[in-house]
């Protein structure tokens, strides 16, 4: 069962309004880091990947559910992707291996534990607003395939409120996940009580190069790789 069946259609009229400002955060520390060849291993319904694309980056988008790559349709429509697309899948074999998904956009459907990339294919893997949902075992083998397909990744999820201020927002989150469903608010809780995406990067012993605050606070963007450091 597609947990993802029944609210693909609507997934982005509902929520593009919040999370188009997180797509804008990835897509601007790709471009301020250099980073040109990009997996999005859970995009859903693709919206990740348009906006990489109108930024020039050279995006490829795997994930799980049928029906949030079905979606994928009306994000391009939003959200078109640029002339670019054509040099850049030229420009990348990797992308050019895999069968288009309507407009241009290259979806495929792939379980971000066993992704269909050699090692180091790509220059960073997005992983965005997925861990969090994912039981534990399931999210460290996610990070972990995407540390084997490219030396960096994007982590953009949830982290604990640092301050007063991030209070609001850290709780509203709680609204959404909840209506998401039981499972999914339990693994949501989990990866919470685990410290966030904070508390998943420290245990994984990444190194932080660069962290964006998102969400009113609720969220965290890292840039992150794995530590080079002698026992680090
Ligand atoms: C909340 S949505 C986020 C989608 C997208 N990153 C965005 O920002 O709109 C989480 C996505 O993760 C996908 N997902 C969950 N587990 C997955 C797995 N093991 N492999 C690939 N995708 C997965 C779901 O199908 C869903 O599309």
């Amino acid at each position: 069962m597609d947990p993802y069946a029944r609210i693909a259609e609507w997934y982005d009229l509902l929520l593009n309004p919040v999370l188009d400002g997180v797509r804008r955060a990835v897509a601007e520390v790709c471009r301020a880091e250099g980073l040109r060849r990009v997996l999005d291993a859970c995009c859903g319904t693709g919206r990740q990947c348009a906006v990489l694309r109108g930024a020039g980056v050279a995006c490829v988008g795997g994930d799980l559910s049928l029906a949030m790559l079905r979606a994928a349709r009306t994000a391009a429509r939003v959200a078109r992707p640029c002339e670019r697309d054509a040099a850049s899948t030229r420009e990348s074999p990797s992308v050019a291996a895999f069968p288009s998904f309507p407009c241009h956009l290259p979806l495929l459907r792939a379980d971000a534990r066993g992704l269909p990339f050699a090692d180091n294919a790509f220059d960073a893997v997005v992983l965005s607003l997925a861990l969090h949902e994912m039981p534990e075992s399931t999210g460290n083998a996610a990070l972990a395939e995407a540390l084997r397909v490219a030396p960096r990744v994007l982590l953009a999820d949830y982290r604990l409120a640092e301050r007063n201020l991030d209070l609001p927002a850290a709780l509203f989150v709680h609204l959404p996940e909840r209506l998401a469903g039981g499972e999914h608010y339990r693994n949501f809780r989990g990866f919470m009580a685990r410290g966030g995406v904070e508390g998943l990067a420290r245990r994984a012993g990444l190194a932080v190069i660069r962290r964006e605050r998102l969400l009113g606070g609720a969220g965290a963007l890292l840039l992150a790789e794995r530590n080079s450091r002698p026992g680090g």
